[in-house]
């Protein structure tokens, strides 16, 4: 099977009309979509989908923010899927994000900076499990 990584739009970017430009971006470096939803995200999931951050300063506002609207979350398929995916993305800080990247691109804010992405072959099972239910 391909690696698979699981992909959050998080709300800023459907807020801000970013949801085609982001999927263009992942379609262009040949990765496959094989499921995508849009739905809005409860305190159930983001405590699940969260569990490393519980108990850190930001996580709740992070838990506010990503509740906040309608995501779209999807499984993406390819060649080390997770690893792509991140350099697509860039650092989790907008503004350490080298140009070129989605964050370094598109988000000036460190909470709201556009885009989740598995950060391990693991963290993709379980969050692909949290999401879609396999
Ligand atoms: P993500 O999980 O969303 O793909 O991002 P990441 O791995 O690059 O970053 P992570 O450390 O897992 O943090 C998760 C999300 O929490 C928000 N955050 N805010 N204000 C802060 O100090 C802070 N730190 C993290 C960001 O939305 C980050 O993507
Ligand atoms: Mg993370």
């Amino acid at each position: 099977m391909q690696d698979r990584t699981l992909i959050i739009l998080k709300p800023d970017a459907m807020k801000r009309k970013l949801v085609g430009e982001i999927i263009s971006r992942i379609e262009k470096k040949n990765l496959t979509i094989v499921r995508m939803d849009m739905r809005t995200l409860d305190k159930k999931t983001l405590d699940q989908h969260y569990d490393e951050h519980k108990g850190k300063p930001f996580y709740p506002s992070l838990v506010e923010f990503m509740s906040s609207g309608p995501v779209v979350v999807m499984e993406v398929q390819g060649r080390d899927a997770q690893s792509v995916m991140r350099n697509l993305m860039g650092k989790t800080d907008p503004i350490t994000a080298d140009p070129g990247t989605i964050r370094g691109d598109l988000g000036i804010d460190f909470t709201e900076n556009l885009i989740h992405g598995s950060d391990s072959k693991l963290t993709a099972d379980r969050e692909i499990g949290i999401f879609f239910g396999a």
